[in-house]
């Protein structure tokens, strides 16, 4: 093994975070390269509860470096933040590294993204982190960097040349006060001094560690169905969390990919706007929604709940070519009498096995299901596979075959043992 990306293949909270985690103590380089605070991965060590927003999820690893690649929108506030509260618990930040190529998510764009949802008739249900107006800027070559940071009259030039467009947005579109310029000027000169010895050339040192035949890890934010380009756009996020992006994101060669490790969580679930063909928005979602504790690790919003949809994993796994699949949360379907899965959409009394191109497209959609048979028993301490009930096992083979990729790892709970491994993925 030396390279494996892994992605959520569903709309984000898939438990990327724990298979990181897993994977964590095998790995030499552990890279966040998409998406920013947007995101949040949790991890559960015994008593202690961990949600990194920034961080890449193997920091809890001894000997995993960590690096926050080019391709990620950076709040420092909460990096920084995030760094403190491990610092005091005793762990190793020393390893955590930065791109200079990162863009900068600045206390304008926060205000932007909240404005423009509370303003629209259009809402995407964002995260409000400014995750959207940061990626806007980078493509309007108008962004920010870390590397900025570093140079500070470069810093101050350009927060003075974005301050001047933003404050017309500010104050003619919505009503609200002008930038403190000065107030952001020395807020980032006091992040600039905390992070510089950590800001380095990501591309050359993934490069190196591929080179050297290291084991990396490239640590995938959000899922495929909130692909800016692939998704259900535009209730999206504004990056690539496809396998796509982590060449973009890290600038990397195609090749040096080897394994994609797509985590596909047992049942569905969405937070924010947009369609859910499989959504269950009665008495069965909220069963899922309490025993799956579904709320978000960002936000806190309860997510909406629903069953596995079969095209959009379809989808997934061809776009991202997934080589092996984790099912997580497998524990909560033990709930259930009966579990239903999406096997296709019906349009037009026409069955239809790919997703919808456009979100109006999506308004025609009929989900059709199969049913299985729950198994009503605690699983969560299950270890090896052929010990699953038989109805567990139907399940899971149920949806091997139809996604012809192999499902090497379930986990049936949110500690880090908690897994039945099928095959080592690294
Ligand atoms: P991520 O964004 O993909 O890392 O996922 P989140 O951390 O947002 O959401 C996954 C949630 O499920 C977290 O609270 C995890 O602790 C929890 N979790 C992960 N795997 C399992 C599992 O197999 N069973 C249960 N019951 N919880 C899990
Ligand atoms: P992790 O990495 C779930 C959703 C938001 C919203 C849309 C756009 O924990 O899986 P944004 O703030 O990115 O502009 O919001 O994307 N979203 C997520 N949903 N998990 C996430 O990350 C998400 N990151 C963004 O809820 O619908
Ligand atoms: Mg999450």
């Amino acid at each position: 093994m030396a390279s494996i990306v892994i992605l959520g293949l569903q709309w984000g909270d898939e438990g990327k975070g724990k298979f990181v985690d897993v994977v964590g103590k095998k790995a030499d380089l552990v890279v966040r390269f998409q998406g920013g605070n947007n995101a949040g991965h949790t991890i559960i060590l015994g008593n202690k509860k961990f949600v990194f927003h920034l961080l890449p999820s193997g920091v809890l690893s001894e000997n995993a470096k960590c690096l926050i690649a080019s391709g990620v929108v950076v709040d420092l506030k909460v990096l920084l933040h995030e760094m403190a509260i491990l610092e005091q618990q005793g762990f190793d930040t020393s390893k955590i590294l930065i791109s200079s190529k990162a863009h900068l998510i600045m206390p304008y764009h926060i205000t932007l993204d909240k404005a423009f949802e509370e303003n629209t008739t259009n809402k995407i249900g964002t995260t409000q982190r400014g995750i959207g107006p940061t990626y806007a800027d980078k493509i309007n070559r108008v962004g920010i960097r870390v590397a900025d940071l570093l140079n500070f009259n470069s810093f101050k030039d350009k927060l003075k040349v974005n301050i001047a467009e933003k404050n017309q947005i500010l104050t003619k579109i919505y009503n609200l006060p002008e930038i403190n310029e000065s107030a952001i000027i020395s807020e980032f000169e006091n992040y600039a001094k905390q992070i510089k010895h950590r800001v380095v050339n990501s591309q050359e040192i993934i490069l190196e560690y591929l080179q050297n035949k290291k084991n990396v890890v490239f640590e995938g934010a959000q899922g495929s169905m909130l692909d800016v380009d692939f998704g259900s756009y535009p209730f999206v996020t504004s990056s690539s969390p496809s396998v796509g992006g982590v060449l973009i994101g890290c600038g990397i060669p195609s090749n040096s990919i080897e394994k994609v490790v797509g985590i596909v969580k047992a049942y569905s679930t969405r937070v924010g706007e947009g369609p859910f063909v499989s959504e269950q928005n009665n008495a069965e979602g909220e069963l899922l929604r309490k025993e799956g504790q579904e709320f978000g690790a960002t936000t806190g919003r309860p997510r909406r709940c629903g069953y596995l949809d079969l095209n959009v994993l379809r989808t997934a796994v061809k776009q991202n070519g997934v080589t092996d699949i984790v099912i997580t949360k497998l524990d909560v379907l033990s709930a259930l009498e009966e579990i239903k899965i999406c096997t296709h959409y019906q349009i037009d009394n026409k069955d239809v096995y790919t997703l919808p191109d456009t979100v109006t497209d999506y308004t025609k959609v009929k989900p059709v299901y199969k049913i299985f048979k729950g198994w009503k028993s605690d699983i969560s301490k299950i270890t090896n596979f052929k010990e699953l009930p038989l109805t567990a096992q139907e399940y899971i083979k149920f949806i091997e075959s139809a996604l012809q990729t192999p499902i090497n790892m379930i986990s049936v709970g949110a500690e880090r043992n908690q897994n039945i491994m099928r095959k080592e993925i690294i």
